[in-house]
């Protein structure tokens, strides 16, 4: 359908129009926009902000978009701390590069909840208060100059593995905001890659550093998929959403069948000795995954979440008056007086 005419565009946006019809009238025409949402949904085609939806699938992308949009600017710091150590001139430039690609995910998250009726200050208030999550791979430290190539290769790597499928996420804005973040995304993959790559053929030293570096990114990455498919929340109810388009089971199995070959040739090995390729399931079996580790960084116990989040409250009150000059600039070019003089000019 088209994106820009809202779906029901002389519908009012509540049951309550005040115009006193009965209740069962209200139920009615509910009923007709619940149709209509299903029957766009069941088609593939895609939900626009001005569209009817309901409560909870706006609840739901809410919750998504914001944990999404969070992990982008928090994974900015694991990263940054080594921008001033990076060992090349060339190094430095594709890390600073790529951090500030993380920055830009997050402002197209931020504006695509912002469709939704959410305010951006609401948002990283819950951030900065707990309230709502970032992903938990971000908890864990970046020990040595490796890690930036595993989390290139490892974590960015399970991002594009469930960010493609949510190109055709069923809310517009998201989907949209996904097809940009996995072209960077493709980027960031290979710049971990290759440098992984360059560490494992260097020095005897280099190939150990980098293979320590898989050992301790490879698990926290499965775990980036989420809870297994019999204990997750909400899978089924986004998948029926069609915001969700494979299982977190299905797309952890993906990503460990395409690491596989990928460590063959960065002559790492992966750090799961059950792994092996299975014929009558054309799949690779791995070993379980420790959950207890999981749930703890959820809980807020992993090695670095407390740091994680002084950090980010830091960056916004060292920010604000960034803010300030951004609003009173806005404020003074779209006063009347100011579109007069730019027409003059
Ligand atoms: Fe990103
Ligand atoms: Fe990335």
């Amino acid at each position: 359908m088209a994106t820009s005419a809202p779906r029901h565009p002389a519908a009012p946006r509540t049951t309550d129009d005040g115009t006193g019809g009965d209740s069962s009238d209200a139920e009615a025409r509910s009923a007709a926009f619940q149709a209509a949402f299903d029957a766009a949904v069941a088609a593939d085609e895609r939900i626009e902000p001005r569209d009817w939806m309901p409560d909870a699938y706006r609840a739901t992308l809410v919750r998504q978009i914001a944990q999404h949009a969070h992990s982008e600017i928090i994974g900015m710091q694991p990263e940054a701390n080594w921008i001033t150590r990076a060992p090349s001139l060339r190094r430095k430039a594709i890390l600073m590069a790529k951090v500030q690609d993380e920055a830009g995910h997050g402002l197209y998250l931020y504006s695509a909840a912002e469709t939704l009726g959410v305010g951006r200050d609401e948002l990283l208030d819950k951030l900065h208060s707990g309230r709502q999550k970032y992903s938990s791979i971000f908890n864990y430290p970046t020990l040595t100059w490796a890690d930036v190539g595993a989390i290139g290769w490892l974590v960015d790597g399970a991002a594009i593995t469930n960010q493609v499928p949510l190109c055709r996420c069923s809310y517009g804005p998201y989907a949209r905001a996904m097809v940009r973040v996995c072209k960077e995304e493709s980027f960031h993959q290979r710049q971990g890659y290759e440098l992984l790559l360059a560490l494992s053929r260097g020095t005897e030293a280099q190939h150990a550093m980098a293979q320590d570096a898989v050992d301790r990114w490879w698990w926290p990455s499965l775990m980036m998929f989420g809870p297994p498919d019999t204990e997750s929340a909400h899978s089924a109810q986004s998948m029926a959403w069609k915001i969700k388009r494979h299982s977190n089971d299905e797309l952890r199995q993906r990503f460990v069948d395409i690491c596989v070959p990928q460590a063959e040739s960065l002559g790492l090995t992966l750090p799961d000795p059950e792994l092996r390729w299975n014929e009558e399931r054309g799949h690779h079996d791995f070993g379980a995954i420790d959950w207890t580790e999981f749930q703890e960084v959820l809980k807020g116990r992993g090695p670095c979440n407390e740091q994680r989040i002084t950090q980010r409250r830091r960056a916004h009150d060292e920010g604000a008056w960034v803010r300030e000059a951004a609003a009173a600039h806005a404020a003074k070019h779209s006063s009347p007086a100011a579109t007069r003089e730019g027409r003059a000019a």
